[in-house]
């Protein structure tokens, strides 16, 4: 039996911090029953202390999903740390997670205090973390551009204190494999108590080197990754959870350690999480992109013919890539959409299944074959989970061509306390005048960034996905749709970036929505 390696998955607290990518607490519930399922050891369900929103969801994650530990970040200080503890108290097994920037730079130009001072407040946090839970981990934010010397003092300090995980963060994906090796092993070294606590590396990928360097660590013996499904995160994102755990399995001869990931859970939740923050996984993104398994060339198809091991180090079924030629369709029942539902991976309560079975029948009464790649479409994507305030009730659109004639629509849209708004717009197409209208009725300005539209399956009758983003009060927001009608779909999309648009204090703030309820305190700074 090898050694194993902590999965800390916090793709509902780092990761939740990519543009755009915020999710209603019913979503984040989603993920983490998904993360569960595949056997993450920690989820870091939010910053519980950031707003009202993700105290909710680390509170709703706490109470209900059982297996792994369920964490939450806070700053070292006394108002963070009881509110994280509070937020958790229902779960059966919870973590503390406390952070204070180290460096230099932080120390001098966010924080504003002395290496003593920083010194002082991490141990205070860590005790005070102490008293609520046995499971403390300690964070250095910036750790990596942290004095070596300075370091040590802090880890050593923290562990004194109590903490359990001391983790390394490299905050600004600034370090190389080489280097992340040398600090843990200068840590290994000279922290004092550091061989009763569990180390960890939390690498960001601005030099796309987060998945290597959270192996050098490992390699030098860290036995925690910090990691988020997709690598989604702040800037250009964090250590993609597939990516290292396919790693330390297919060259499972190099590190000699395991994980307790259930690997065919990966790509469904990859796939979910793209459906819940509105984006596509890139065509050629390791372990879990379409292409991913792909092989295009006729040498390397011949290759293939022969032996798979030619040109495959994992098999798509490991990974949870199953295509069956099995087709489902009006006739089938709710049995046999539960079975190829489990087969795909997905994890779904009764209520859910139930609410999945009533979009299949309404997709098989419009489609005449429904494929894996639309069932995946309609599980990803469960509607009535996006968080509100606003519903999109109905839509008619008219297109056009020729001389004076203008695309039009028409909707109609629910806010939080059931009040009907009818508006209607034209524009240079169908979508542009359905997103005008909407916009309309919401009070919300906008302004298009990106659209991708591209087919679920095939076929004449195959369902649309849109992709969309838009930029409000200077954010950005991300949304997604499907649907047989791709007009639906864009529109699908644009009330998710609407609502989350709406839920965030900016917008709120800025009074251009009506009827969204009380506005919420502004996030504590985000932290990535
Ligand atoms: O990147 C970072 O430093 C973090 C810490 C708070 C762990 O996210
Ligand atoms: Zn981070």
């Amino acid at each position: 039996m090898n050694e194993r390696v902590v999965i800390f998955d916090t793709t509902l607290r780092d990761g939740e911090q990519s543009p755009g990518c915020s999710m209603s607490v019913a979503q984040k519930l989603r993920m983490a029953r998904t993360l569960a399922a595949m056997g993450v050891d920690v989820i870091e369900a939010g910053f519980a202390a950031a707003s009202p929103h993700d105290f909710d969801a680390v509170r709703e994650v706490a109470n209900t999903v059982d297996g792994p530990i369920i964490c939450s970040l806070a700053r070292c200080n006394d108002h963070d740390i009881p509110l994280a503890a509070r937020a958790l108290s229902s779960a059966r097994r919870r973590r503390l997670h406390v952070f204070i920037a180290t460096s230099p730079i932080h120390r001098e130009h966010k924080l504003g205090m002395s290496r003593t001072e920083v010194l002082e407040r991490a141990v205070a946090g860590v005790r005070m973390a102490r008293e609520f839970c046995r499971d403390v981990e300690f964070s250095a934010e910036d750790a990596i551009r942290t004095e070596p010397d300075f370091l040590v003092d802090v880890m050593s300090a923290v562990i004194e204190a109590g903490a359990t995980t001391i983790n390394v963060p490299d905050t600004v994906g600034y370090t190389t494999p080489e280097e992340m090796g040398r600090i843990i092993n200068h840590l290994k070294r000279h922290v004092r108590g550091i061989d009763k606590v569990v180390i960890s590396a939390h690498c960001h990928d601005d030099l796309g080197m987060a998945v290597a360097n959270s192996l050098a660590a490992v390699a030098a013996g860290a036995r925690q990754v910090e990691c988020t499904v997709n690598g989604i995160g702040e800037r250009a994102g964090n250590c993609a959870l597939e990516e290292v755990v396919m790693a330390l399995r297919t060259r499972a001869d190099l590190y000699g350690l395991d994980t307790g990931i259930d690997t065919r859970r990966l790509y469904p939740a990859s796939r979910q999480l793209a459906a819940i923050i509105g984006g596509f996984v890139p065509a050629n993104k390791a372990v879990v992109g379409d292409n991913a398994f792909a092989h295009e060339a006729g040498i390397h198809q011949h290759g293939m013919l022969a032996n798979r091991e030619t040109y495959e180090i994992m098999r798509p079924e490991d990974v949870g890539i199953s295509r069956s030629t099995l087709v489902l369709g009006k006739h089938s029942g709710r049995h046999a959409l539960a079975e190829r539902v489990r087969e795909l991976g997905f994890v779904l309560d009764d209520t859910e299944m139930e609410k999945l079975f009533v979009r299949f029948k309404d997709l098989a009464d419009r489609k005449r074959q429904v494929f894996d790649a639309d069932i995946e479409a309609l599980v990803a994507g469960q509607p009535g989970d996006q968080g509100g305030p606003w519903k999109l009730l109905s839509m008619h659109t008219t297109s056009s061509l020729g001389e004076g004639q203008l695309p039009s629509a028409a909707v109609a849209l629910e806010d939080a306390e059931g009040q009907i708004v009818r508006e209607a717009a034209t524009g240079d197409g169908p979508v542009d005048a359905a997103l005008k209208a909407m916009a309309r009725a919401t009070g919300i300005d906008f302004e298009l960034t990106s659209m991708r539209v591209r087919s679920v399956s095939e076929g004449e009758d195959a369902q649309g996905e849109a992709a969309l983003q838009a930029r409000i009060n200077g954010n950005q927001w991300s949304g997604r749709g499907v649907d047989t009608d791709i007009v639906a779909a864009c529109a699908q999309a644009f009330i998710e970036i609407l609502n989350r648009a709406s839920r965030s204090p900016d917008v709120v703030d800025s009074a251009a929505v009506a009827a969204t309820g009380s506005p919420q305190p502004a996030r504590a700074a985000a932290v990535n």
